[in-house]
């Protein structure tokens, strides 16, 4: 069945695929065969055992298509001090940027901005300093968007390369903002044409198809610009979620907080988080005790790119892992304690990377 349907659809079916009884009918009669379809086979893995993220699955274009619109993930990266915190708290009207220690982002921060469209967009910030690689590497798992910040009077640096690299490894697509283009004597187009030479990154000023657009963050000009290639690049990649399906969250922080035990920073990438629900993640688990929003404040319920703080985790999540909601207590200590999670995690990147390169072939 499996030579068929790879036949028939032109792609490989591997385990967990969704195929729909409609193409498998179609097949099988090719073949000859008289199909019957009594009852659809549960995709859901045995209690407690390792199961393919849904946000991975591979989905046949009507399912997909069934599913709703969610909001785009858009990481904001760059070399050190080329003004991405300052670019995102114009976006969201906060003063985050001269509040940081040394004005300098050691940490991934998330909000959710919504805009004058009424479109959501989930903002996440990452440190420039070379320091940060690891945070950073893990900031492009979580996002389908990379802004990509230069400073016009600093151009193309190293943590620029980096970024670039990181956004290629992840498959997602770049967006160029080339920011504090108020500086009097500044060269955009020697950014433009540095990013070609250093990076092979073609610009659509310079004939390429990547969007570019000039910014200052402190000026606010060119924002909306910003905000357009963003919403542009969001349709092109067609963003869906089933928020009614459990949740599945990437961990991006996690730390000790007084008062509260472990507590993840997390982004939903797939389904819901309800307090109450119980969820592992590697070989920790819990049950959600609180969960707060991107302000600080307590919410119920946590759908599809959302930012949010997770409490009740007995140990610390792993940033960069998955979180699940699972069915119940058992379930959630049975996946913790079975887990192998070398094996699992090695399983997991290849199937992210399987998918996101089909995903990229498929544009
Ligand atoms: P890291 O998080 O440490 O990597 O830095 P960052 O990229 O977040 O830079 P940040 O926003 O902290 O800004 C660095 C400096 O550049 C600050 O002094 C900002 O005021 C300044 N800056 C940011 N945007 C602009 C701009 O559009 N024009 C000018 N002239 N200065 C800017
Ligand atoms: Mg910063």
């Amino acid at each position: 069945l499996a030579v068929a349907l790879r036949k028939f659809t032109g792609e490989p079916t591997v385990a967990d695929s969704v195929v729909s009884s409609d193409s498998v009918e179609l097949v099988l009669s090719d073949l000859g065969a008289k199909v019957s379809i009594m009852k659809q086979a549960s995709t859901e893995p045995e209690k407690g055992g390792l199961k393919t993220p849904r946000f991975l699955r591979k989905y046949e274009p009507e399912v997909w298509a069934s599913f709703p619109l969610r909001p785009p993930v858009v990481t904001v990266m760059g070399h050190v001090d080329h003004g991405k915190t300052t670019l995102l708290d114009s976006l969201r009207n906060t003063n985050v940027a001269a509040s940081e220690r040394g004005g300098i982002t050691q940490n991934i921060g998330a909000f959710s901005v919504s805009l004058s469209n009424g479109a959501m967009v989930t903002f996440l910030d990452t440190p420039g300093h070379e320091a940060f690689a690891a945070m950073r590497a893990c900031g492009t798992q979580v996002t389908d968007v990379v802004v990509l910040v230069v400073a016009a009077d600093d151009g193309v640096m190293p943590q620029t390369l980096e970024a670039v690299n990181h956004a290629r490894n992840a498959h997602v697509p770049i967006i160029v903002a080339i920011n504090k283009v108020d500086i009097s004597g500044c060269s955009p187009e020697k950014v433009m044409n540095d990013l070609f030479s250093y990076a092979g990154l073609q610009v659509e000023q310079i004939g390429g198809d990547i969007q570019c657009v000039l910014v200052s963050a402190i000026k606010r000009q060119g924002l909306e610009n910003l905000i357009d290639a963003i919403l542009l690049q969001t349709e092109l990649s067609d963003l869906r979620a089933n928020k009614d399906d459990p949740g599945e969250a990437i961990c991006i922080e996690s730390k000790v907080s007084k008062g509260l035990g472990s507590v993840a920073n997390c982004i939903v990438r797939w389904g819901s988080f309800h307090v109450q629900d119980y969820v592992a993640s590697g070989r920790t688990w819990g049950r959600i005790r609180r969960m707060l929003d991107d302000r600080g404040k307590s919410i119920s319920l946590a759908g599809p790119s959302t930012p949010f703080t997770l409490v009740g985790m007995k140990e610390l999540v792993e940033p960069g892992s998955f979180v699940f909601v699972m069915k119940d207590e058992e379930d959630a200590k049975l996946f913790s304690e079975k887990l192998d999670s070398d094996i699992y995690f090695k399983k997991l990147q290849q199937t992210a990377l399987q998918v996101s390169l089909q995903r990229a072939s498929e544009k």
